[in-house]
């Protein structure tokens, strides 16, 4: 989703935006753009609703003055206004002096628009954000500095932000922040500032993250203040950089290299955590106290991960477990004593951080568990459980759900032993259990490679989808609902199998593809027959005589003692297959699913 990067620094900059800008590709947007200081004193500003490498190629046809080392850039995914070069930023004032990039909301621009238009002002766009570059305008037209102009405007909005405006004028370049993350940081080769880690991380060694209400100046050092005050730094945060490797490997694309990285990941995740799990250290190396009760926070797949790693903390431990929709935890009121589990494997998704603020956790605890160890949501929480999933670039969530299911049964295995709530050698069978989870994952690989492509010619014209579970395996229907509309961009929902006869029967019709998860319950065979009766196509993912047997059971060993309260979780592979096969016979780019962003940072 939208990202941010500013820099000033002796080295070229438009190459150096235009890389980081790359480097925050994969959070999903739909045009880029970036303003460069001339030395005469002007802006140089391209935009583009295509690749952002191609903002190079419009750079490399600038004839004015040459280009040093300060400038802004952004990548844009659409709120407010279409997707076109306009409405891409920076956004520039009347005049072309100030050039801002923005990412939040800013909830009062109509109104703001209203006002600048009658004073004068030229608003060319139908994006919120370039309200900011005018008031600024009119700001430094007042005051002559950019600092005191930018504090003078954050006063006149309302919404979130993260801004940081260059005036050609001068080169100064100010960022503010508020309810949207924003990092800076200065080292021998610049300052910078950057919606992600990973976008500066080649330059710089750490960073400070702003909080609500800071101004900083990215002079040749940061200068920091809040309300026109000079103001105390946040702490310095070391970041060890690696780079992404973006190699598909030979797969054609990320969702399947990423699908097929699940035993391996699943294996490294188990190893690194199996030794902290019967004697409590994983638990007590969290630092977090003790707790009556469970909530897992998250959206979209992280939440349906959270339903598993809750599952876990209420089958195994009998605590009472709730799951709050991030979105909608404004009216959510939490008993004291529970432990909160946030789950986001980007750290950055705007509905669990606001989820964060408006929660009253005043006698709760917070545990992030993320696969971005340096993201907001890391730094917001009392402690940090970092899934270790590795870059996932596929949009769809796959190993990351993994991950994040195995780490949180974990750690929820070993709070139970360190809190007296599971014996040491009830919690070692559970190890056991998990130790076979990469086995069963390879197996149901293999499976759905073989089982589904066969099955996709007669799926291909179905409009809707029904996924069914029982127990368990309600939250893999759910993700597997998911994951086939994201994909494939056909309707797909989930229910509780027993939940059929109260409604969702009556769509179905002949050849209304139903995918049932067989995670052991008996009673599914009487929610089969009701589909089958009214012609309904049953692809049912279980056990040996499934349409896709994928699952523990097809290994001819019996169902784990434990998994099945929380598994089987190896039913997310076909799931993941299933969606993917079919989008790519809808010729879909698997990828990057319309509309839909890797980090989403809205609301
Ligand atoms: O970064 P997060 O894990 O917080 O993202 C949450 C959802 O946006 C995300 O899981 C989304 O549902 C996936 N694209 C689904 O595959």
């Amino acid at each position: 989703m939208c990202g941010i990067v500013a820099c000033r620094t002796d080295a070229p900059v438009a190459p150096f935006l235009i890389g980081a800008l790359a480097l925050l590709e994969y959070r999903g947007y739909d045009s880029a753009g970036v303003t460069v200081r001339t030395t005469g004193g002007i802006t140089a500003t391209s935009r583009t609703i295509a690749r952002v490498e191609s903002l190079s190629h419009k750079l490399a046809g600038w004839s004015g003055a040459t280009l040093p080392g300060a400038g802004i850039g952004h990548t844009r995914w659409a709120t407010h206004g279409a997707v076109t070069e306009t409405n891409a930023h920076p956004h520039l004032d009347c005049s072309g002096r100030v050039s801002i990039v923005h990412n939040g909301i800013i909830e009062n621009a109509e109104a703001l628009r209203r006002e600048l238009a009658a004073r004068g002002h030229r608003l060319i766009t139908q994006v919120d954000s370039e309200v900011i570059s005018h008031l600024v305008e009119e700001e430094l037209r007042e005051s002559g500095d950019l600092r005191a102009a930018v504090e003078a405007t954050i006063a006149r909005l309302t919404g979130s932000w993260a801004i940081v405006a260059l005036d050609a004028d001068t080169g100064r370049l100010v960022a503010a922040t508020h309810r949207s993350p924003l990092l800076v940081a200065s080292s021998p080769s610049g300052v910078f500032a950057a919606s992600d880690v990973q976008a500066i991380g080649s330059r710089v060694d750490g960073f400070q993250a702003m909080r609500d209400g800071d101004v900083v100046e990215l002079a040749d050092e940061l200068i920091w203040t809040r309300d026109g005050q000079p103001a105390t730094p946040p702490p310095f945060v070391r970041s060890s950089w690696t780079a992404v490797v973006r190699d598909l490997d030979g797969h054609p694309d990320f969702m399947g290299k990423e699908i097929a990285e699940q035993p391996e990941t699943a294996a490294r995740i188990i190893d690194q955590l199996a030794p902290g799990i019967a004697n409590g250290a994983l638990w007590d190396g969290l630092g977090i106290p003790d707790f009556r009760r469970v909530a897992v926070l998250g959206c979209g797949t992280s939440l349906n991960a959270g339903r598993v790693v809750g599952s876990a903390f209420g089958a195994l431990g009998r605590l009472p477990v709730s799951s709050i929709i991030a979105s909608e935890a404004s009216e959510t009121v939490l008993e004291p004593g529970t432990l909160v589990i946030a789950l986001s494997q980007s750290g950055e998704t705007a509905d669990v951080l606001r989820a964060i603020e408006d929660l009253d956790l005043a006698e709760s605890s917070l545990l992030a568990l993320t696969n971005t160890a340096h993201s907001t949501l890391a730094r917001t929480a009392d402690s940090v459980l970092d899934c270790q999933a590795g870059p996932e670039i596929g949009v769809a969530a796959t190993k990351t759900f993994v991950a994040q299911a195995i780490s949180g049964v974990a750690m929820a295995l070993s709070a139970l032993v360190a809190t007296g709530r599971m014996s040491r050698e009830t919690a070692l069978l559970h190890v056991d259990d998990l130790r076979r989870l990469p086995d069963l994952l390879a197996h149901a690989i293999a499976v759905s490679h073989d089982r589904i492509p066969p099955l996709i010619d007669a799926l291909h014209d179905a409009s809707g989808y029904l996924f069914l579970g029982r127990g368990s395996g309600v939250v893999y229907a759910a993700e597997g609902a998911l994951k086939l509309k994201e994909l494939s961009y056909r309707w797909a929902e989930h229910y509780p199998a027993g939940e059929l006869k109260h409604g969702p029967l009556a769509l179905i019709e002949l050849g209304t593809p139903v995918v049932v998860i067989d995670s052991g319950d008996p009673r599914i065979e009487s929610n089969i027959s009701e589909v089958e009766a009214r012609g309904g196509r049953v692809i049912r993912i279980g056990g040996a005589g499934s349409t896709i047997p994928a699952l523990g059971l097809s290994l001819g060993t019996p169902m784990p003692g434990g998994m099945d309260r929380w598994g089987p979780l190896e039913s997310v592979v076909p799931l993941q297959v299933l969606a993917r096969d079919l989008a790519l016979s809808l010729g879909r780019d698997v990828d990057k699913p319309r509309n839909l962003a890797k980090s989403v940072t809205v609301e």
